[in-house]
């Protein structure tokens, strides 16, 4: 189908801390080079973002620091803004869930589904923290999870499996926010019945066998599970009201009643649309976008959000009637730091307004596109970052454009020289440069990131071997116009590089562009108007010879200097150094319930020795251990697999909880448990001790 018109939404992040690079990895990084690279081609975009601002996430967060959720997202909200500017995002408008018109627009979704008749009810247990007063909604329980054996699965959400989950599904929940062991109560509450969408998604994901396979595999496998109902409403007391002229309908108190945030949050983007029509003067043109069947919409995330997207979201869309479906969803998968899995807590992770203190922002919009997790999770190592500085960007491209824009000063008088009786390199050259757009172009357009920028960074290679192969400083005393012409074509590839480097590099090739004294280049930000998108030089232009014979050129400058070692060293050091506001962040666990001598007598306790130790396929957590209790031996799923190698297990000494009744995980039998010191940031160790094997602990 050909679409007239393109709707971009990235992941609203929560308001909750600043981003960091696995936010710009998963959704915000290829969103804005999909943009940039469409405003170039005349495509007519909007891009729309904004901070998540309801939520468990949200109070969380308040809670901890002593205040108001609204003073958390009023603090956030700038920030994220900020530093998303800083990168460079070329968001139509950013904007903010705690919006009236969100709110409005969140509220007549919601009555809209409830007068169809979508939504069913159901009064239901729920987990209620008797201390804190609440009821114990997604993030603010955790417990382990129930697929994987992840102690630390939050109750909407594991996010080591990627299962969503529900409070009561979790196993030995524990509170967030105090000490108190959750009681039952009962709520009523509104559900989506996903169930009675099962057939229309499975129809609808059937029509796009063209998505990512990480994104078909997540989706497949909920729809070969079975869609279950999810609620769709909270008893919190932050986030968007519940319609009260809806509950009324039902005889319900909607006081206290709010809409779950996975409900509202996906509506943000229509509300950001119809903020971004108000601002243009044109407060309908948002139907367009959202209401066209031409539209191709497409929603860049993280992939912890693949449900949410892909399945939740458009039910919500198909139920309401009158909104296009999304054409694609690419989602990526994580970035690890230095080849350990991200942790904000632990500060094992490269804040980005850290970072655009002291670096450019093309350097880590360049780097990072290169590392970008698009199959599966990648990793972001400083060294590697040095090196793509270095040798590519330094190295060949802003090197090719320097020993250009130099030889055009010195033997050119800094102007186009004229191409005469082209030789045949200069006329492969030519011809190769001709291909780039479409090359580029398509590995953008297939949400091949990484393809698109290396093949950026191929011309600049042909420029150098170009430049290199026709070898004008010896041409410019025996053949003169064989050096004209080597400037020449040179000239022309900084002018193409000028243009396809803008959504990768947009800092980068306005400079080139300055130097070139080009200008009327098509704009890869928001135009001011829209219609105004097809003026200026574009991206399909790049194959052909931008510059004119004669044309005054600009004067020269560094595109990029490369990255010292110590500057590198003085980066990593940072990992995992917590600054001071970050240690507030990890308080030590209370002491738990006072229990009786005869409580404890209840245990029995033996030393062990590990004999075997094994990684589970299919878990990142659990380990499968051997061990020798002297007078038996025993099988012991132990999740510990995130601090230990197996191989650094074998020979140790532990202490087991030998009388523990067995259970099954991961479809194997844990006979026990081996007894491990937690820190507050979660890290395991060992409990050393010596003895024999089957000696008591007491
Ligand atoms: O996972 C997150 O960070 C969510 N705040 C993403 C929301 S995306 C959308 F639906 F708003
Ligand atoms: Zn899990």
């Amino acid at each position: 189908m050909d679409f007239k018109r393109i709707l971009v939404t990235a992941a609203l992040p929560y308001a909750n801390g600043p981003v960091h690079l696995g936010h710009l990895a998963g959704a915000y990084l290829p969103a804005d080079l999909f943009c940039r690279y469409q405003r170039m081609k005349g495509s007519d975009v909007v891009f729309v973002c904004g901070s998540d601002e309801m939520g468990v996430a949200i109070m969380v967060r308040a809670r901890k620091e002593g205040v108001k959720p609204q003073d958390i997202v009023d603090m956030y909200h700038p920030k994220i803004k900020e530093a998303f500017a800083g990168f460079g995002m070329s968001f139509d408008i950013y904007s903010r869930t705690t919006t009236q018109v969100h709110s409005e627009t969140s509220q007549d979704f919601f009555r809209t589904l409830a007068a169809k008749d979508v939504f069913t009810m159901k009064t239901e247990s729920q987990l209620f923290d008797p201390k804190a007063g609440i009821f114990l909604a997604d993030r603010f329980v955790v417990g382990t999870c129930p697929t994987c054996g992840n102690e630390n699965a939050y109750g909407d959400q594991c996010e080591k499996c990627g299962s969503t989950l529900s409070p009561m599904e979790l196993l030995n929940p524990r509170s967030t926010l105090s000490d108190a062991k959750p009681e039952l109560r009962e709520s009523t509450h509104w559900f989506l019945p996903l169930g009675d969408f099962q057939t229309r998604l499975e129809e609808w994901i059937a029509t796009h066998p063209e998505w990512k396979p990480n994104v078909l595999g997540q989706v497949k496998s909920w729809l070969q599970d079975g869609l279950r109902e999810r609620a769709i409403t909270r008893d919190v007391p932050w986030g968007v009201p519940v319609p009260a002229d809806v509950a009324l309908t039902k005889k319900i108190d909607a006081s206290g009643k709010v809409i779950y945030v996975w409900f509202d949050a996906p509506i943000g983007y229509i509300s950001a649309t119809k903020e971004w029509a108000i601002e243009q003067g044109k407060p309908d043109e948002w139907k367009k976008y959202w209401q066209d069947e031409e539209t191709r919409l497409v929603h860049f995330i993280g992939k912890d959000n693949i449900v949410f997207h892909c399945l939740m979201f458009p039910a919500m869309l198909m139920a309401h009637g009158g909104y296009v479906l999304p054409e694609n969803v690419p989602a990526n998968e994580f970035l690890n730091i230095e080849g350990e899995k991200l942790s904000t807590s632990r500060n094992w992770a490269v804040w980005l307004h850290e970072f655009l203190e002291e670096f450019d922002a093309d350097l880590l919009r360049y780097a990072l596109a290169t590392m970008l997790p698009e199959t599966k999770d990648a990793d972001f190592n400083w060294s590697e970052f040095q090196t793509r500085i270095n040798s590519e960007l330094a190295d060949v491209l802003g090197n090719f454009v320097n020993r250009t824009m130099t030889f055009a000063a010195r033997f050119a008088k800094g102007k186009v020289p004229r191409l005469l009786n082209p030789n045949d390199i200069d006329k492969y050259t030519l011809k190769e440069m001709a291909t780039f757009p479409d090359r580029i172009g398509s590995a953008y357009d297939r949400y091949k990131n990484r393809e698109a920028v290396f093949e950026t960074m191929a011309l600049a290679r042909l420029g150098n071997k170009y430049f290199n192969d026709s070898e004008p400083w010896h041409t410019r005393k025996t053949h003169p116009q064989q050096c004209a012409n080597a400037i020449h074509i040179s000239l022309q590839i900084c002018a193409s590089l000028a243009v396809l480097m803008e959504p990768v590099l947009p800092a980068s090739a306005q400079k080139i562009r300055d130097m070139l004294n080009m200008s009327s280049v098509r704009s890869s930000v928001p135009a001011e108007k829209h219609g105004g998108l097809d003026e200026g030089i574009g991206w399909d232009a790049a194959s052909k010879p931008l510059l004119d014979e004669g044309h005054v050129l600009g004067s020269s400058d560094i595109l990029f200097t490369k990255i010292e070692d110590s500057v590198i060293e003085a980066q990593k050091a940072k990992l995992g150094n917590n600054p001071a506001h970050m240690e507030q962040e990890l308080p030590y666990t209370p002491i738990g319930d006072v229990i009786t001598y005869d409580d404890f007598a209840k245990l029995d306790f033996r030393m062990g020795t590990v004999i075997s130790a094994e990684a589970i396929p299919k878990s990142k957590k659990l380990l499968k251990l051997e061990i020798d209790l002297g007078f038996e031996k025993r099988q012991i799923l132990a999740g510990a697999a995130e601090y230990f190698e197996p191989s650094a297990l074998v020979g140790q000494k532990v202490a087991v909880v030998a009388n523990l009744a067995p259970r099954m995980m991961m479809g194997m039998e844990s006979q026990g448990m081996v007894l491990m010191a937690e820190g507050r940031d979660g890290t395991l160790s060992i409990m050393q001790s010596s003895g024999e094997d089957g000696a008591i602990i007491k």
